[in-house]
C-alpha cells in the first residue's frame, strides 16, 4: 500500500499539469456554471417527451457544429434555444453546448428548463419563448469575493465600460459586444467586459434586459469579477482577460446620441465638468444605485422563468399601490371595459400596467381564479403578458407587461393619427393574425377573445402589436353587457351571428380582426360616421366592393 501512494500522486499531478496546459494552449469552453432552473411541471408521457427533447437537442447541435452557428433555435418538437458567446471558438461552443445539455438533463422530464454558463446558455420550453427577455423573475448575478487591486479606479473604468456596452449592444447587429478599457494609471491593467442578448429579442427588449442586468452587475463592483443575467441577456466583466484581444468589438460607432441626453447637452456637461468631476459623478451614480437597489439574492435553482403553467405571481396590494403612486390620476393610462388601467413601476425598475377591476360579483370572482391561471400561462410575442395579480376586497388587480406606445386606436384616429407607416400597419395586421392564431389553435385550449377592437391592440416600443384582454371577456358582469344574454363585445366590431343570436365560435374574432384591419387601412372608425352623409365604414367598403364588381 505504502509504495502505491507516490505513484498515484505522480500520475495525478502529471494529469492535472497536462490538462491545464492543454486548456491554456488550445481551448476553454468556459463551462463555469452560473445558474439553472427547472419548471416544476413534468411531462406526462415521458417516452414521448424524451424522444422529442432528444430530437430538438440533436437539431440544435447540428446547427452549432455543422453550420457553425453561435445562436440557434428549434421549433420542433420542443422549443429550444442555444447561444454561445461570440468570442469562443466553434469547437469550444460545441463543447459548451454538450456540457449544457448534460446539465439540463438533470431537470429530468421537466417541461421547461434552462442553464447558464460563462460561455453559453441553453433553454427549452413547451411553448414559444424566443422573444421573452425580462420575465418577472429569472434575473440575478454572481460576484467574485475579492476586490480589484485598485478598487476606485477599477470601478470607475468598469462602470463606464459597462454603461457603453449597455448602450451599444442593442444597436449592434447580432446583439453582442466585447470590449476592454485600460485603467488609466498604467497601460497594463484593464477591465474586460461583454454584453449579449438573445438574437430573437427586439432591440427594445434587448435594451430593457441589459438595463436590468446592468444595474445588477453594478452591485458587484469593485469586486474583480462579476456576472449578471436575465432571461434574454447576459453581462460579464473581469479584471482578467476572458476573450482574445482580437475579439473586441469597436463599439464607438454605436455610442451616439439616444441615451437621453442630446449631443449638445453632453458637450456642455463635458465642457463644464472636468475629469475629476466626472469621477465624482460616476461615484455618485454608483452610490445612488447601491442605495436604490434592493438586495437581490441569488438563489441556487432560481427558476429562471421556466414558467410554464406556474400560475400567476401574486403581488401584495401594498406593493401595487405604491408602484402606481396610490392609483393616482397622473399614472392612469386609460379606462377599459373592465376598469381603470394604471402605469406602475416595480422596485426592480420594470414598468407594468395595473388593471383594477372593481365591484365584481361572486360569480366572477370564482371564475376569475381559473381564468387567470389559464391566461397567465399564455406566452406569445403578439399577446400582452399577464404577469400576476392581487386581490383586495371587491377589487381585483391584474398586472400586465407595459406597452410603451399604448393602444392602436390612438394611432388610427386619436391624437397620433396618421403617424403609422404602411410597413408598420402591415406588421400590425400580421402580428394580430399571429396572436389570434395562437389563441385559437396553438395554445392547449382554444381561447376566444370576443372583444377584438383597436383599443385592445397595444403597441410596444417597436410598434409591434400585442393583443390585450384575452380570456377576460366572459368575466364581464351581466349588467355591463350590451344585450341580456352574456354577450361580450363592442358594437361595430362584433360578428352579426354573435351580436344577434349569441352564437359563439372563434370566427367571431376573425370577423372583428377584419374590421380592425379595415380601420388600420382606412384610418376610420368602424362605429361612427366620418360625416353625416356617408355611411358606416363597413357600408362604405361594401359599396366600394360592389362598385369594383360592376366595373368588371
Ligand atoms: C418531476 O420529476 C422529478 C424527477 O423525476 C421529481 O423529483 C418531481 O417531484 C416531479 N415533479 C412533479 C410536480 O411531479
Ligand atoms: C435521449 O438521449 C439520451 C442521451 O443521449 C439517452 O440516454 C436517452 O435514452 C434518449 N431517450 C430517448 C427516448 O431516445
Ligand atoms: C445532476 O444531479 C446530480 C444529483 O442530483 C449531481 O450529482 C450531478 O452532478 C448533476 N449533474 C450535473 C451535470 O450537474
Ligand atoms: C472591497 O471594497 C468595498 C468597497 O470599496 C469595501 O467596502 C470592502 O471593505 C472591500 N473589501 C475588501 C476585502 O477589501
Ligand atoms: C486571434 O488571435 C489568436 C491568438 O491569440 C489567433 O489564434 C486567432 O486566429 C486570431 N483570430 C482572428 C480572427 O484573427
Ligand atoms: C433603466 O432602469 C432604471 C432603474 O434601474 C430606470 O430608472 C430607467 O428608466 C431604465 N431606463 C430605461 C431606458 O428603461
Amino acid at each position: 500500500m505504502g509504495t502505491c501512494w507516490p505513484f498515484k500522486h505522480i500520475v495525478l499531478v502529471a494529469f492535472l499539469a497536462l490538462s491545464v496546459s492543454f486548456k491554456a494552449a488550445n481551448s476553454d469552453p468556459q463551462t463555469k456554471y452560473i445558474t439553472h432552473g427547472c419548471s416544476t411541471y413534468n411531462a406526462t408521457d415521458m417516452r414521448d417527451f424524451f424522444n422529442n427533447l432528444n430530437s430538438s437537442f440533436a437539431d440544435l447541435r447540428n446547427q452549432i457544429s455543422q453550420q457553425k452557428k453561435y445562436f440557434a433555435t428549434t421549433n420542433h418538437p420542443v422549443y429550444a434555444l442555444f447561444q454561445c458567446r461570440n468570442y469562443l471558438s466553434n469547437a469550444d461552443c460545441v463543447s459548451c453546448y454538450d456540457t449544457a445539455v448534460s446539465q439540463i438533463r438533470n431537470c429530468s422530464a421537466a417541461t421547461g428548463a434552462r442553464v447558464l454558463f460563462d460561455g453559453c446558455f441553453l433553454r427549452y420550453e413547451s411553448a414559444i419563448f424566443y422573444q421573452e427577455t425580462t420575465p418577472q423573475d429569472g434575473y440575478g448575478g454572481i460576484c467574485s469575493s475579492k476586490n480589484a487591486s485598485q478598487p476606485t479606479n477599477f470601478q470607475t473604468q468598469a462602470v463606464a465600460l459597462l454603461q457603453d456596452l449597455k448602450l451599444a449592444t442593442p444597436r449592434i447587429n447580432g446583439f453582442f459586444a466585447a470590449s476592454k478599457r485600460q485603467l488609466s494609471s498604467n497601460g497594463k491593467d484593464a477591465v474586460y467586459a461583454v454584453a449579449q442578448c438573445i438574437e430573437t429579442a427586439s432591440p427594445s427588449g434587448c435594451r430593457d434586459c441589459l438595463n436590468i442586468t446592468y444595474s445588477n452587475i453594478n452591485g458587484c463592483l469593485p469586486k474583480e469579477d462579476g456576472r449578471a443575467y436575465h432571461a434574454g441577456c447576459f453581462m460579464r466583466y473581469s479584471a482578467t482577460p476572458f476573450f482574445a484581444d482580437n475579439q473586441t468589438t469597436n463599439i464607438n460607432p454605436f455610442l451616439g446620441d439616444g441615451g437621453g441626453l442630446s449631443k449638445k447637452t453632453k458637450a456642455i456637461i463635458g465642457g463644464v465638468v472636468g475629469g475629476a468631476g466626472l469621477v465624482l459623478i460616476l461615484l455618485a451614480l454608483f452610490l445612488w444605485y447601491q442605495l436604490n437597489r434592493k438586495p437581490k439574492k441569488v438563489q441556487k435553482g432560481d427558476i429562471l422563468g421556466a414558467t410554464e403553467l406556474q400560475g400567476p405571481v401574486v403581488y401584495s396590494y401594498r406593493v401595487l399601490k405604491s408602484a402606481t403612486k396610490d392609483f393616482s390620476e397622473e399614472n392612469k393610462l386609460g379606462e377599459g371595459g373592465f376598469g381603470e388601467v394604471y402605469k406602475g413601476t416595480l422596485s426592480n425598475g420594470i414598468f407594468v400596467a395595473v388593471k383594477k377591476l372593481s365591484l365584481i360579483s361572486d360569480r366572477v370572482k370564482a371564475e376569475f381564479e381559473s381564468e387567470v391561471r389559464l391566461i397567465s400561462n399564455v406566452h406569445h410575442r403578439n399577446l400582452v403578458r399577464l404577469l400576476g395579480c392581487a386581490d383586495k376586497g371587491a377589487d381585483l388587480l391584474l398586472v400586465y407587461e407595459y406597452m410603451a406606445n399604448g393602444s392602436l386606436d390612438r394611432y388610427l384616429y386619436g391624437e397620433k393619427k396618421g403617424l403609422l407607416s404602411w410597413k408598420q400597419r402591415f406588421n400590425i395586421i400580421f402580428g394580430m393574425a399571429r396572436g389570434l392564431a395562437y389563441l385559437h389553435e396553438q395554445y392547449h385550449v382554444c381561447i376566444i377573445h370576443r372583444d377584438i377592437k383597436s383599443s385592445n391592440i397595444l403597441l410596444d416600443g417597436d410598434f409591434l402589436p400585442k393583443i390585450a384582454d384575452f380570456g377576460l371577456a366572459k368575466l364581464l358582469p351581466d349588467d355591463r353587457s350590451h344585450l341580456s344574454t352574456r354577450f361580450a363585445g363592442t358594437l361595430g366590431y362584433t360578428a352579426p351571428e354573435y351580436a344577434t343570436k349569441g352564437h359563439l365560435t372563434e370566427k367571431v374574432d376573425t370577423y372583428s380582426f377584419g374590421i380592425v384591419a379595415l380601420e388600420i387601412i382606412s384610418g376610420m372608425r368602424c362605429n361612427t360616421k366620418v360625416d353625416p352623409d356617408s355611411g358606416y365604414l363597413l357600408e362604405q367598403v361594401y359599396l366600394i366592393f360592389l362598385g369594383s364588381l360592376l366595373i368588371r
